[in-house]
């Protein structure tokens, strides 16, 4: 047994940013000049930045040390082959496609494989992943298990796909389902892991209906953990043992290395086909760039291959979970609805739960995020009705949830950081009666949240 039992950052610090501090009423002004939007606020405004985990984590010195062994070559870089390899080791696929983000992944597998009218079952699409199946004329259909939609029902993988119900789509509609996907974690589903007893019922129905099966990757890392920690059998596995079992079980992955590549940029598109790896290098050329570049810099290659090692190691995923968690029970503790148990990359705030009084029209998780801004500096983003209640037709409906994601970047907070964010959403929950929705004032047609403005209601 340990004497000790705190879980201490597994690193020191040896390169600091300021903050910047500002006052309640500057937050207001900014808040306005964003049109009450959090998307369109000046970092500087911003104290604790919980927007998002993608891109925004600390690299190591060990990172920024291969960053100068960056090899510049168009073609056939060194830093590139040392990227492939890393990608392979962990994953095992045949073919290894740089892009610039996760989403240039989407848009290129998509674009390669689907045709209108379509099926893309999934355990929950992400907005980007969405939005790349319909621009294709293409139906996102999620399909998380029912746990998976119920906030407080605690349950160890609530990101589980529906395995009766992707089956009764193979069954009746197959020959429409070109690629079946799963994300791990279920990033818009509150993070949830999915199990591996879950991955391999997919396989199994996608050998049965001759189906690829692709993995949502960005937090492979994260959801490896979960099932060391929660699945029968893999306690004494390590992370990348279990990752690796998680890759083996999919022909295909994409991949944004701004989450767990530990990268601030990049990304890729990983697969066994033959034939559709050299359809997606084609527009890869066409959009990305060169196939062994694929929109990055080499020294970007040479980040995410270290990355890729380090995001396995368990002193840093242990801090990371733990972290987390940390945050969730502090406010839980307090009586803050959040989905349970908290995810690995962020803890979910159960908007609609804490503001019964906004209908979801009203956008209940914007009416939070707004107040943590101005209350504390905090941002946080809404995961809700306005960024998935806008229906391909044009109409309008109330999302499955509605949710405010405090998503904690890697390695770039400390616990006091953490504790001030628990005290600023408690100081909001206090107050939550004297909350008020919003309006959207202008509508963009797609991926609306970001760039929507709004007019707080009175
Ligand atoms: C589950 C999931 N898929 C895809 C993406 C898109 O990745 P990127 O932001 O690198 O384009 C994200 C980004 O947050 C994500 O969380």
């Amino acid at each position: 047994m340990q004497p000790f039992h705190t879980i201490i950052e597994p690193f020191r610090i040896k390169s600091v940013e300021a903050l910047n501090f500002t006052t309640r009423d500057e937050r207001i002004a900014a808040l306005r000049r964003a049109d009450h939007n959090v998307f369109k606020l000046r970092g500087d405004d911003v104290l604790i930045d919980l927007l998002t985990d993608s891109g925004t984590g600390a690299m190591s010195a060990a990172q920024w040390g291969a960053l100068v062994q960056g090899d510049e070559t168009y073609a056939g870089s060194r830093s590139f082959y040392r990227f492939e390899k890393a990608v392979r080791d962990l994953t095992g696929f045949t073919h290894v496609i740089p892009t610039h983000q996760g989403r240039a992944a989407e848009r290129i597998l998509f674009h390669t494989i689907l045709s209108r009218g379509e099926i893309v079952p999934n355990n929950n699409h992400f907005d980007t992943t969405r939005a790349n199946v319909e621009v294709e004329g293409a139906e996102a259909r999620d399909l998380v298990v029912a746990e998976g939609r119920q906030p407080s029902l605690v349950h160890p993988f609530k990101g589980n796909i529906d395995v009766d119900a992707l089956e009764t789509l193979l069954a009746k509609d197959g020959d429409r389902v070109p690629v079946v996907m799963v994300t791990v974690t279920n990033n818009s589903g509150g993070g949830q892991p999915v199990s591996m007893t879950n991955l391999r019922a997919v396989r199994r129905l996608c050998t049965k209906y001759e189906t690829p099966f692709f993995l949502d990757a960005c937090r492979f890392a994260e959801n490896a953990w979960f099932i060391k920690q929660r699945e029968e059998g893999y306690a004494q596995k390590t992370p990348l043992e279990v990752a690796r079992e998680m890759f083996r079980l999919a022909d295909g992955c994409t991949m944004s290395a701004k989450k767990d590549g530990l990268a601030n940029i990049g990304g890729f598109l990983a697969m066994n086909s033959d034939a559709w790896a050299e359809r997606c290098r084609t527009l890869l050329i066409l959009t990305e760039g060169f196939p062994t570049y694929g929109g990055l810099a080499g020294y970007d290659l040479e980040a995410i291959a270290r990355g890729l090692e380090e995001v396995v190691e368990e002193p840093y995923l242990m801090y990371r979970i733990r972290s987390t968690e940390y945050l969730a029970e502090k406010i839980s503790g307090a009586g803050v609805p959040i989905i349970q148990p908290p995810g690995g990359h962020a803890v979910y705030i159960d908007a609609r739960a804490m503001l019964p009084h906004v209908p979801p029209l009203q956008y209940p998780g914007v009416a939070l995020v707004n107040a943590l801004y101005v209350e504390a500096g905090v941002r946080g983003v809404e995961i809700g009705t306005v960024m998935f209640g806008l229906q391909p037709d044009g109409v309008e409906r109330p999302a499955d949830m509605d949710l405010v994601r405090l998503a904690i970047p890697r390695r770039v907070y400390t616990q006091s950081h953490i504790d001030y964010v628990a005290e600023a959403v408690i100081h909001v929950s206090r107050m939550k009666e004297r909350l008020r929705g919003l309006r959207v004032t202008s509508p963009p047609a797609v991926l609306r949240h970001f760039t929507a403005s709004f007019d707080p209601l009175t």
